[in-house]
């Protein structure tokens, strides 16, 4: 497959938007400040925090926010469980997990990611989310492939 364009001039803070890659829905979320710390104060709660498996992220995306730029997350839009597309949630996500306010939520069978794609421990998926190869042609533009 080709690799994907994706222009982020008119991503507003908060929001998500979605292309296809290679038939994949892949997110891009421009991350808040406070989306942001949260992601440095739940580490304790997940299962794979320092995303050591090498498979789920290229080497530039091994870190606490999961990317090459630390307030936007590009992220495979599919459950590692078994491959639903779970729900962005970006304000009132405490409902789901005590004391988090925005994640992501798999509706088939109920796992939970924080805003990196981090896996919550006690649920059925086993890994983070799926971040694809990308890179910054400039200062707006993504290049995902
Ligand atoms: Fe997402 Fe099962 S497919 S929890």
């Amino acid at each position: 497959g080709a690799p994907v364009e994706v222009d982020i001039t008119k991503l507003e803070l908060g929001q998500l938007i979605r292309v296809e890659w290679r038939g994949k829905p892949v997110w891009v979320v421009y991350r808040t400040p406070k989306m942001l710390e949260q992601l440095g104060q739940i580490g304790d709660r997940l299962l794979d925090p320092e995303s050591s498996e090498e498979k789920q992220q290229p080497s530039y995306a091994q870190n606490m926010t999961r990317s090459s730029r630390e307030e936007i997350l590009v992220a495979v839009g599919i459950c590692t469980h078994l491959g639903c597309s779970p729900t962005y949630i970006s304000e009132g996500y405490e409902e789901i997990v005590e004391g988090v306010s925005s994640g992501f939520h798999c509706p088939c069978h109920g796992s939970k990611f924080d805003l990196a794609g981090r896996v919550f421990k006690g649920v059925p998926a086993g890994l983070n989310l799926q971040i694809p190869p990308y890179y910054y042609i400039d200062d707006t533009t993504i290049l995902i492939g």
